[in-house]
Formats: structure tokens, C-alpha cells, sequence
């Protein structure tokens, strides 16, 4: 399965979000194999779930706590994804674990929360600019996939994001997704047995259309995640052709 979500972080107004999804139930044609998906901020996913109708492209949350319910102020529980109708919830992104101090122990909570809500967890990995520098790229991916080792096998996509190229114009190369989505697809068998060979790995760090079509040609590139190019519908709606 390919899939790319938007990942709108924390941008767009309701004015913005009404042509968004205007566009997506205009233009989006769902084809075999491939998923589509946009992640909006929390304050507005039931309105994104509402405006996209049946249209077929799925909703996700940017992120969520993994207790069930409590006095966890500020916080939104899985139970409370599924029961607007979100379809999945990102987890681990970088900006999450680094700026907010996501760790890898909340993770395996997660992901487990996740699946017994029955949404679907992307989990996101990748290494800093200075981790690579320092020959710790490999070290720090198979940390953050050990997440996996506690939750064993189960409804799962993978998100390479290197920290360098988010939000940074500078995408990997191809080369260097090569590389790495190939270790990623090793360590996911490793970890997960034949059930690793059917996790869906994207690729995300500054995808815009230019990029796209020949990233998603690389083995064991299934998809994207994608940011700033996904504010635009027209180009959303471009990657997840390229994608199909
Ligand atoms: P950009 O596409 O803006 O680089 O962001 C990537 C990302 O972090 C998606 O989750």
C-alpha cells in the first residue's frame, strides 16, 4: 500500500480549510493501493471529516495521549479520534520529540493506544543533521524503530523524516532515501517478521511535486508525508497522483 498524508502542522484558517476540502471532494480519485490523507490541527478535524464527506480521503491527527480518559488537561485521547471518525494519528513526529520532548517510552503507549482504537499509527523517525554527521544515523533509527520490539505487530506505517530536511527546502537525495528506506525495510522484518514487509515507509522532508515522482520510484519508498507543499490543495492533490 502507498499512502501520503498532509501534514498541515500547526497552519490554515477555516477559511483555508473550506477550499481544501472543496478540492479534495472536486478532484480526489481513489485508486487501488494508494491512501490519501490529510492531518489537520485538532480544532479542526471534525470539520475536515465533515468537508471531505465521503470523498475518500482519510483524516489524521497530528497527535494524542495514550491514556484512555482523566485529568490530562490539554490532552485528546484515541477514544476521542475515533469517535469524530479520524482514521489515524501521527506520532513521534520530530517536531514532537524534539520540541515537546516526545520520548520513545510514550511512543510504545501510543501506538498501542492507537491500534486498540483501531486508528492507524504513522510512526515518524529520522536523525539530525549533526547524528548523521557524526556516523549515529543508524544507531538513532534503530532506536526509534525499538519502539516496535514493545509493540509487536499490528496496523503500522513508518514515517523517515530526516530533521535536516523538514521544512528546510533541502530534500535528501535520492541516494540517501535509498539508503535509508532500505535499512528501514531490514530493521521492520527484523523487528516484525513477515508482517514488517507489508508496513508502508514514507518519506518526508521538503516532497513537493518537482521531487515527488522520482522519490516515489525508489524501493521501499511507499508514499510521503508531507508539510508545506501539502498546504495547497493543488499540489496535494498532484503528489497523491504521482503516488498512484
Ligand atoms: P515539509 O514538507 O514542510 O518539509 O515538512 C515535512 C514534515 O515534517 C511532514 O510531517
Amino acid at each position: 500500500m502507498r499512502i501520503i498524508i498532509a501534514n498541515w502542522k500547526m497552519n490554515l484558517l477555516s477559511k483555508d480549510i473550506d477550499g481544501f476540502c472543496a478540492a479534495c471532494v472536486a478532484e480526489y480519485k481513489a485508486k487501488p493501493g494508494v491512501e490519501a490523507g490529510i492531518a489537520p490541527p485538532s480544532i479542526y478535524l471534525k470539520d475536515v471529516k465533515t468537508k471531505l464527506g465521503n470523498c475518500g480521503v482519510k483524516v489524521f491527527a497530528q497527535n494524542a495521549y495514550f491514556e484512555a480518559k482523566g485529568a490530562f488537561t490539554g490532552e485528546i485521547a484515541m477514544a476521542q479520534l475515533k469517535d469524530i471518525g479520524c482514521d489515524g494519528v501521527l506520532l513521534g513526529h520530530s517536531e514532537r520529540r524534539h520540541i515537546f520532548g516526545e520520548t520513545n517510552a510514550a511512543l510504545v503507549k501510543k501506538v498501542k493506544a492507537a491500534r486498540e482504537h483501531d486508528l492507524l499509527p504513522v510512526l515518524c523517525i529520522g536523525e539530525t543533521l549533526a547524528e548523521r554527521d557524526g556516523g549515529k544515523m543508524f544507531e538513532v533509527l534503530r532506536e526509534q524503530l525499538a519502539v516496535l520490539k514493545e509493540t509487536g505487530p499490528g496496523a503500522l506505517v513508518v514515517a523517515y523524516e530526516p530533521v535536516w530536511a523538514i521544512g528546510t527546502g533541502r530534500v535528501a537525495t535520492v541516494e540517501q532515501v535509498r539508503e535509508v528506506h532500505a535499512f528501514v525495510a531490514e530493521e521492520l522484518k527484523r523487528l516484525l517478521g513477515e508482517a514488517g514487509a507489508e508496513v508502508p515507509i514514507q518519506y518526508g522532508g521538503s516532497v513537493t511535486p518537482d521531487n515527488f515522482s522520482e522519490l516515489i520510484q525508489v524501493p521501499h519508498v511507499s508514499g510521503g508525508l508531507v508539510g508545506g507543499a501539502a498546504l495547497d490543495p493543488a499540489k496535494f492533490l498532484k503528489l497523491v497522483q504521482q503516488a498512484q
